[in-house]
């Protein structure tokens, strides 16, 4: 940041804002992207970020569940306005820290993050409203729980109550396997204390959709639907992941399921949380069932990979969008999508999401402005894999299928040892259209 003195003119402060972003995957670049597209951006720091993000913004070597050091580097800095994007520093209340200091952020503060912290609250939340979601027990209580799953119907789906890295969820098929799953959580503790209480509840069937909105706690705007690809291998087969890649939009989001979201979900979610105003980003995990529409997790976050496949469509500045959630005046805010397709292909390590090696450089082509990288450190000025999901190649066209083909295209540009991808992404969505 320059200097501040001198200009006392909103055009003027409009123009030096600095900026720190929360987190260090393909989301936080994809984001990161986005904001320096921004009117009124001056510098972007990403705390920790990655060794792509490295291109983009200044990262600092600060975790993002340091809260204390995020807080003590933002006074420091005189940040105007932090973007916190992963699930744990909201849930654990960095905004309402950094609210202390008099710094704004994008993202919900504790009380309201808890829609994702606690599944048994945002099922409690759903029942009391009459949101559409799988209908559930909530047991803290083993005992009571095995005795539950004697007589429940099969498939059930076990989850821990609090974050579990998105893996904290059992799909038992049988019961002995559900029996087994009840154990693993409130037993031997595999998710810690997220598994203290557990939710049991209804197996749903359908396609899913993600739907990623704004929201100031007043109105909600949706953005362009997706659909992510959870398991490791082609065909959803194999263990589930933090995603494998996206498309946008998603061909089950017809208008008439959009219509029947924004009246039966979104705003009675919003509604629904009057005490706890959430602000920021709502993610509706949605399941598109015979019944319709139904809820099958809330995320208090923009998704990932999702958000790679999204912010390419936005027509608008994502800063003052930001901004205005903060603020509550989303509604004055100007902003699209753009009538096109997105495709995200993820490149990981191959063995993830269970083992695999790490440390190969990374070869990028020269135009590389949307792949985001997720999984990268620098090494004598080179990018080397750190991580599972290592990036995350992204193309937009008129149609989904030339984005499909274009990302595929690009991603024979990429190269690193070890990679592996998903060799049908988008393959879903296109017979959907069909
Ligand atoms: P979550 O961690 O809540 O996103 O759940 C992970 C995945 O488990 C979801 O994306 C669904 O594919 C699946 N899942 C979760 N709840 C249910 C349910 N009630 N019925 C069927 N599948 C579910
Ligand atoms: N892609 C799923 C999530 O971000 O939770």
């Amino acid at each position: 940041g320059g200097s501040r003195e001198g200009c006392g003119r909103d055009s003027c402060k409009e123009r030096i804002m600095d900026i720190a972003v929360i987190g260090g995957g393909g989301r936080e670049h994809a984001i990161i992207k986005a904001l320096k597209h921004s009117k009124g951006v001056s510098h972007i720091y990403a705390l920790p970020g990655n060794g792509g993000i490295a291109e983009d913004a200044e990262c600092i070597a600060i975790g993002a569940k340091e809260l204390d050091a995020i807080v003590d580097f933002a006074v420091e800095k005189k940040i105007n306005y932090v973007v916190v994007a992963p699930d744990d520093p909201l849930v654990l209340g960095l905004v309402d820290m950094l609210d202390e200091k008099g710094i704004p952020c994008f993202g919900p503060d504790k009380a309201a993050a808890i829609i994702e912290g606690s599944k048994a609250f945002s099922k409690r939340l759903m029942k009391k409203y009459g949101i559409p979601t799988a209908s559930y027990e909530i047991f803290d209580d083993m005992d009571a729980a095995l005795k539950y799953i004697e007589t429940c119907p099969i498939p059930t789906v076990i989850k821990a109550d609090g974050l579990a890295l998105g893996k904290g969820v059992i799909i038992a098929e049988t019961r002995d396997e559900a029996r087994v799953g009840l154990r693993t959580i409130m037993e031997d503790k595999k998710f810690g204390a997220s598994g203290d209480t557990v939710v049991i509840e209804e197996f749903l069937d359908g396609p899913e959709v993600s739907v990623l909105s704004f929201t100031d706690g007043k109105v909600v705007r949706p953005m362009v639907s997706s659909m992510d690809h959870k398991r490791a291998q082609d065909g959803d087969k194999g263990l589930n992941t933090g995603g494998m890649g996206t498309v946008a939009p998603n061909p089950y989001y017809t208008p008439e399921i959009a219509e029947e979201c924004m009246t039966k979900i979104f705003l009675p979610t919003i509604k629904a949380m009057a005490e706890e105003v959430f602000k920021g980003c709502l993610y509706f995990g949605l399941m598109i069932t015979e019944d319709g529409p139904k809820v099958i997790e809330y995320n208090s976050r923009f998704g990932d990979p999702e958000t790679q496949v999204v912010l390419p469509l936005l027509d608008g500045d994502l800063l003052e969008i930001m901004r205005a959630t903060t603020d509550g005046t989303l509604a004055d805010v100007d902003f699209t999508f753009r009538d096109e397709a997105a495709c995200c292909v993820v490149a990981a390590s191959d063995g993830y999401p269970v083992a695999y090696e790490k440390g190969f450089e990374i070869t990028l082509p020269d135009e590389h402005e949307h792949i985001y990288i997720a999984g990268s450190k620098l090494v004598d000025g080179k990018q080397v894999t750190s991580g599972g999901r290592v990036l995350g190649v992204v193309e937009t066209a008129e149609t989904l299928g030339e984005a499909i083909d274009k990302a595929y295209a690009k991603l024979e540009e990429v190269h690193f040892d070890n990679m592996y991808f998903r060799k049908d992404i988008g393959t879903k969505a296109l017979e959907a259209l069909k």
